[in-house]
């Protein structure tokens, strides 16, 4: 077993790692710099839908929802679905909307259901999945690849990061036929060398050796830095089995400022030197200002050194990418405090890498 982890203690952290390679191998032939294209054999022919609708769950659902924002901001009419709860009361669908099953397995059963239901009224489907064969990618009619390598950790990594590509990547055909934003075609020519940095550089252990043993850990962030937080606190529940739950920044002071004290660090996307950048910053004060400890993922867009007690840097890239190396963090430090705990990583108690069952 050892050989399959390449001298790695865990799958996990072997899949962590391997994510310059994945990324590498889901934008290869799907990144045209001359041309200024992003695309994919499996895009060809598909018009602008009316509509999209995700289906996924749990890390896969914080990828549609990335994928619901992006394409949102391009002018389409988008929304992110727990598939579980899509298939209780199915939206509307017409011939013209597009349903797209996010699913690493292309096997969990809720995601399946959503995707047959919205098939039976006549939407047109398609599967976004690492698997070649599996039954989303048989059933739908499309499929987009991820192309990560298997992925053994329940925890998923690899294939969450090529997730937000490929959503990217979708975003960017349903939004312009004429040609890919150039800035964007750039961020993913760089973002596997970008990614490694980020793996090379990390602080995450220091951090996991800091702050573990606390009440809870929260993680925040604003836009496309939301569905990283909900991200972050997922991996870390799953993986160190200590209560973690991610939120919008901005609904902190509607509920769930009173939990936190001095033993609920909070870690804060902030990236970008725009209003939403600005806006989380001022969430990180109002944490800081109640004792909170506090970790800052940060681009160095913001000066966050007075308000953080720790910060792990990213660099900067382009708004589409820069959830993907933040979470990077995030990943890590789950990783480093699940270590320290003595967690089984790669099997955490009760949960298995695909849900077959409703
Ligand atoms: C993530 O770490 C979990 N293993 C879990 O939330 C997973 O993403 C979910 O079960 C969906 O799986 P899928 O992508 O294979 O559909």
């Amino acid at each position: 077993e050892q050989t399959g982890k390449s001298g790695y203690d865990h799958y996990m952290l072997k899949e962590i790692n391997e994510q310059p390679l994945s990324l590498r191998q889901c934008t290869r032939g799907r990144v045209d710099e001359l041309a200024g294209t992003v695309g994919d054999e499996g895009l060809d022919g598909l018009d602008r839908p009316d509509r999209v609708q995700f289906v996924a769950c749990g890390t896969s659902y914080h990828a549609a929802l990335y994928g619901a924002s992006l394409l949102r901001a391009a002018g389409v009419q988008a929304d992110a679905y727990l598939a579980s709860e899509y298939a209780m009361t199915p939206c509307p669908v017409t011939s013209e909307t597009l349903v797209v099953g996010v699913t690493q397995s292309g096997e969990t059963a809720d995601t399946l259901s959503a995707l047959r239901i919205a098939d039976d009224r006549g939407a047109r489907t398609l599967a976004m999945t690492n698997v070649v064969g599996s039954s989303a990618a048989r059933e739908c009619d499309r499929t987009f690849l991820l192309r990560a390598g298997p992925e053994i950790g329940v925890a998923a990594t690899k294939t969450f990061s090529t997730q937000l590509v490929g959503l990217a990547v979708l975003a960017e055909h349903l939004a312009d036929a004429e040609g890919a934003d150039p800035d964007l075609v750039t961020a993913l020519r760089d973002l596997p060398d970008l990614a490694q940095q980020v793996l090379d550089e990390s602080r995450a252990a220091e951090v996991a050796e800091e702050f573990d043993g606390m009440d809870a850990y929260f993680f925040i962030g604003r836009g496309l830095h939301y569905p990283v937080a909900l991200e972050g606190a997922l991996k870390f529940k799953e993986i160190t089995y200590e209560h973690a739950e991610g939120f919008a920044a901005g609904e902190l002071k509607h509920g769930p400022l009173a939990l936190v004290t001095g033993r609920t660090p909070v870690f804060a996307v902030v990236a970008g030197d725009g209003a939403l950048a600005r806006k989380t910053l001022a969430n990180v004060k109002e944490v800081e200002a109640r004792d909170a400890p506090v970790v800052v993922v940060s681009d160095g867009s913001q000066e966050v050194a007075g308000y953080a007690d720790r910060v792990l840097e990213i660099p900067e890239s382009h708004p589409a990418t820069v959830p993907i190396l933040a979470n990077l963090q995030f990943q890590l430090l789950a990783y480093h405090v699940a270590d320290r705990l003595g967690r089984p990583i790669d099997k955490p108690r009760n949960l298995a890498k695909s849900v077959t069952v409703e």
